[in-house]
C-alpha cells in the first residue's frame, strides 16, 4: 500500500485548498486544530463548531485503549472469551482446536498484519457501510480521498463510484458474505466460528487481518452494553477503525430519509432484515453518539 505517498500527495492538495482560500495562517497552528477545521470546512453540520465538543467521560467510560483488536501470532485469548465467543453461533470444538487452526492461519499469512497506530501514523479512514442512504449521495469523491476505505460484506463500488467511491483497502467480511476481492485489499475476518478460520486457510487471498474474539467481546459489553445476542459487522468495523485511525468518517450507515433499510444495490423486501440478531437501534444510537461527540464524522446520505 502506497500509504505515505498518498498521504504526502493528499497534503499537498489539501495545502493547496488553504492557501487558495487565504486562511492557512489560522489554520496551521497543531496537526489536531488543523484536522478539525478542515472537517469543519467539508462537513456542513459542523459549521457552528458545536459537534466538536467531547463528552470525554462518556468516551472514555467505553473505549479500551490497550485492547488487542487483531490475532497475531502470539495472541492471548482468555478463556471467558473464548467461551463468549463460542456462545455466537454455537461452536463447540474446544480452545486447543481453536488455536492450532489460526497457527495454520499464521503459517500462510503474516504473523503481525501491518496496522496504522493512532497518534504515529495519523491516518484517516473513511468506513462505509451498505446503507441505500448512499444513494444519489455524490460521495465517492470525498470516501476516496481518506487514507484508507473499510467496506463490508457485500458493498459494491463497480457502478455506483460517484456515491460510493471506487477505492477498498479494507474489506470486512465473514465466510457467507464473501465476494472476490482484489490483491491490494485487505481481508478483515470477522470470525464468528472456527469453521470461519478454517475457510481462511482455503482462500486465495493476499492480506489477511483476523479480528480477535476478546475485541468481538468488547464491542458487545463496553460499547453496546450487551444489547442482542452480538454486534454486527458494520457496528464492529466502526469501533476497529476507532482503534486504528486517527480520524474516522462514517458512510452508509442508517436507514434512507423514508426510513428504508435496503442496501444501495438491491431493494430488500423484509424491512426487518438489517437487525437480524443484532440490536439495530442501539448500534444507530451508538454511531449517532460518537459523531455527537466528535469522535468520528458522521455523513448521513441521502
Ligand atoms: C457525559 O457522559 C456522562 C456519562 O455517559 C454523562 O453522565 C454526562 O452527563 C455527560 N455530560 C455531558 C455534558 O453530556
Ligand atoms: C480438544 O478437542 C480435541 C478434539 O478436537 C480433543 O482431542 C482434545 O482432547 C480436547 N482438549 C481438551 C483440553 O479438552
Ligand atoms: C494484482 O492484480 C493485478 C491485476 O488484477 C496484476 O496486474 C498484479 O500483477 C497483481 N499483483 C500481485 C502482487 O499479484
Ligand atoms: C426502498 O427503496 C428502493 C429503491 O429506491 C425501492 O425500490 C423500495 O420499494 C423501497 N422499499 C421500501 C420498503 O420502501
Amino acid at each position: 500500500m502506497n500509504f505515505f505517498r498518498y498521504r504526502t500527495f493528499k497534503g499537498k492538495v489539501l495545502l493547496l485548498l488553504l492557501c487558495i482560500m487565504g486562511i492557512s495562517t489560522f489554520w496551521v497552528v497543531s496537526e489536531t486544530s488543523f484536522k478539525y477545521n478542515f472537517h469543519s470546512f467539508i462537513n456542513t453540520e459542523c459549521v457552528s463548531g458545536s459537534c466538536l465538543v467531547q463528552n470525554q467521560s462518556w468516551f472514555n467510560q467505553r473505549f479500551q485503549n490497550d485492547i488487542t483488536p487483531l490475532l497475531t501470532s502470539n495472541y492471548i485469548l482468555s478463556e471467558e472469551a473464548f467461551n463468549w465467543w463460542k456462545r455466537m453461533q454455537g461452536e463447540r470444538r474446544n480452545m486447543t482446536f481453536f488455536k492450532k487452526t489460526t497457527q495454520e492461519i499464521f503459517e500462510m499469512f503474516p504473523a503481525f498484519p501491518p496496522v496504522p497506530k493512532p497518534g504515529v501514523d495519523g491516518c484517516t479512514c473513511a468506513v462505509v457501510g451498505n446503507s441505500i442512504n448512499l444513494k444519489g449521495s455524490h460521495y465517492g469523491k470525498l470516501i476516496d480521498f481518506h487514507d484508507f476505505v473499510f467496506r463490508m460484506n457485500r458493498g459494491k463500488t463497480q457502478g455506483f463510484e460517484e456515491d460510493v467511491g471506487t477505492r477498498t483497502t479494507h474489506r470486512a467480511m465473514y465466510p457467507e458474505s464473501a465476494m472476490n476481492i482484489d490483491n491490494s485489499t485487505y481481508l478483515v475476518l470477522f470470525p464468528f466460528k472456527i469453521w470461519d478460520l478454517q475457510w481462511l486457510v482455503k482462500s486465495v487471498c493476499s492480506f489477511v487481518m483476523v479480528v480477535h474474539p476478546a475485541f468481538m467481546k468488547y464491542v458487545h459489553e463496553s460499547w453496546l452494553e450487551g444489547a442482542g445476542r452480538y454486534p454486527s459487522t458494520g457496528c464492529m468495523v466502526v469501533i476497529l477503525a476507532l482503534h486504528l485511525c486517527d480520524e474516522v468518517s462514517l458512510f452508509g450507515f442508517g436507514a434512507d430519509s423514508d426510513g428504508n433499510w435496503s442496501h444501495y444495490w438491491e431493494t430488500l423486501m423484509n424491512k426487518r432484515l438489517h437487525t437480524g440478531p443484532h440490536p439495530g437501534s442501539v448500534e444507530y444510537d451508538m454511531i449517532l453518539k460518537l459523531a455527537k461527540h466528535g469522535r468520528v464524522d458522521f455523513y448521513s446520505g441521502r
